[in-house]
């Protein structure tokens, strides 16, 4: 079904699934120790925008690494996969996608692009079938972090999923694993998994890309406050939260904190709760894994599936990996 728009457009976050699902994950995340939720929150209208400013940002040199590795490599994706139908999860703006697209020949192109932004889904979509007027275009918008339903796609030729951005990175190790095998579990035989991951490098790089000096970051951080004041009704003063971004060795993964300037209890009205904060006290809103090759190739494996390809930018600290279900 494409409708009017040019494109389908499925929505299985309407008002009622979206508001159950940000209040169970702020509820449970803000009575636990540390504070701790989800990055999905993060991407209204607003925060689309501001993720999109965080990709120009010269602190930010991941998105760029990504988009050149698929420059050299996006057509040896197309020639190893020849795949007719490409999902790709998290696709924002699908600016880098386009590569591959180009590369897979967007003509008959079943092309199903999952975000939990509706502006983002609707702004790329629009473009892209202005763009490829060919292309069969039917977008998800759902929360990917739970068992993903597709739309009914051709039985016909290998699919490809596309994970890039290293928005795997935004899982939890522990989370990796049943994410990956969940995924798994939606390929036929001879399916192909695409993932971008940014690699780890030096700290204070690593730390510079999640806290720029224009301050962009911060405000993508914050716009989550934004977010939980006009969904759930709560008095979050801006003013009174200072963006934070930390390099936690152990878990190989950089955290970005919202950290109380004082000590406060902010209302969330929805939730019918008062959130205490400690001057000073640390509430982690994203986390962001950084990979090495060799572990990146482990976890592929441990979710029974085979690594194709992995091509690697060893200056830019980023990696490609193609991996097949048999
Ligand atoms: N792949 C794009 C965008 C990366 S930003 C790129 O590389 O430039 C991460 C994207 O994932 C955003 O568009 C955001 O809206 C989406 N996202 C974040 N959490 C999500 C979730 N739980 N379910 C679905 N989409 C999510
Ligand atoms: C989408 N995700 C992989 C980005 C990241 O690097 O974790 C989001 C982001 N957060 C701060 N800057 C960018």
């Amino acid at each position: 079904m494409t409708g009017t728009r040019g494109y389908g457009y499925t929505d299985t976050l309407d008002a009622e699934h979206y508001t159950k699902a940000i209040r169970a994950d702020i509820h449970g995340g803000l009575t636990s120790t540390p504070k701790s939720t989800a990055p999905t929150w993060f991407y209204d209208a607003r925060g689309s925008e501001l993720f999109e400013e965080i990709t120009q940002l010269p602190e930010y040199p991941l998105w760029r690494a990504e988009l050149g590795l698929l420059r050299l490599h996006a057509r040896d994706v197309a020639a190893r996969t020849a795949a007719r139908s490409l999902v790709e999860l998290g696709s924002g703006s699908s600016t880098k996608t386009k590569l591959i697209i180009e590369a897979l020949g967007p003509t008959g192109l079943n092309y199903v692009p999952v975000d939990v932004s509706a502006d983002a889904l609707h702004q790329a979509s629009a473009q892209l079938v202005q763009d490829y007027p060919g292309i069969r275009l039917h977008a998800l918008r759902t929360d990917f972090t739970a068992p993903l339903v597709l739309p009914e796609l051709p039985e016909d030729g290998p699919r490809l999923i596309a994970f890039l951005g290293s928005t795997l990175g935004n899982f939890r190790r522990p989370a990796r694993g049943p994410f990956l095998r969940g995924l798994r579990d939606i390929m036929r035989p001879g399916d192909f998994l695409l993932i971008g991951a940014d690699l780890v490098k030096d700290e204070q790089e690593m730390i510079a890309a999640y806290d720029d000096t224009q301050g962009v970051t911060a405000e993508f951080n914050k716009n989550l406050l934004c977010v939980l004041n006009r969904e759930l009704n709560a008095d979050f003063d801006l003013d009174v939260f200072d963006h934070v971004a930390v390099w936690n060795s152990r878990e190989s993964h950089i955290e970005m904190r919202l950290r109380s300037r004082a000590e406060q209890l902010v209302k969330i009205r929805e939730l019918d709760l008062a959130v205490h904060f400690e001057r000073g006290e640390e509430w982690i809103t994203e986390r962001s894994a950084k990979f090495t090759t060799e572990g990146l190739a482990e976890e592929i494996i441990g979710a029974g599936l085979r690594t194709q390809e992995l091509w690697a930018d060893s200056d830019a600290g980023f990696a490609l990996i193609l991996a097949t279900a048999e």
